[in-house]
């Protein structure tokens, strides 16, 4: 049953598509704490939005704003991959995930995973996949992912 509280915290915390406005409310600084990402000028920004809207729905990038500090505290993506096997299939790739330090725990990640999970179910994918540090297995197995197989890389820079 949800409790009053919980269903104020729903409130503040809704899953929703990317905008622009949201490069300053701290998406930039928020990916910062997954991975390597210099500033990005407000120009390049609207270029790689503007680039990415093009591929509609085969390409979203969610975020999760905190109504109270107006910040950007998670967000995540999904690309669908279009495939020639499988009848022609289609599979999700999850990239991205990331909940800002500060309200780590309080299901948020979940939230994205789902909501990037879901959206890859309902465009017709068989299967949505990523790639994880050890550490976060845990963390996945608990929005219903498996371990399979292992991941390659090769850099280029
Ligand atoms: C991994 C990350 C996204 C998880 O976000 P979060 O909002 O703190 O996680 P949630 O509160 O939604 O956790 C969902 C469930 O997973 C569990 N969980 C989360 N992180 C876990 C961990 N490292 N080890 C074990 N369990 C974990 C939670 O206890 C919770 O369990 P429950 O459903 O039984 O309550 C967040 O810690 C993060 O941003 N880390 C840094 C960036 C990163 O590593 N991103 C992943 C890139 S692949």
């Amino acid at each position: 049953m949800q409790t009053a509280n919980s269903s104020a915290e729903e409130e503040i915390f809704r899953v929703r598509k990317l905008e622009i406005a949201d490069k300053n409310k701290g998406f930039i600084e928020l990916l910062q704490q997954l991975t390597v990402c210099d500033s990005v000028s407000d120009e390049r920004f609207q270029e790689r939005f503007q680039e990415l809207a093009i591929y509609g729905d085969d390409h979203l990038v969610c975020v999760i704003e905190d109504d109270k500090s107006g910040k950007i505290v998670a967000t995540g993506s999904v690309f669908i991959e279009k495939k020639f096997i499988r009848n022609c299939g289609k599979v999700g790739h999850i990239e991205d995930v990331v909940v800002d330090s500060s309200v780590r725990g309080k299901q948020l990640g979940k939230k994205i995973v789902e909501f990037l999970s879901d959206h890859a179910r309902l465009t017709g994918c068989y299967k949505v996949i990523l790639d994880c540090s050890t550490n976060n297995i845990p963390f996945y197995e608990r929005c219903g992912f498996k371990q399979k197989e292992v991941q390659m890389v090769k850099y280029f820079i």
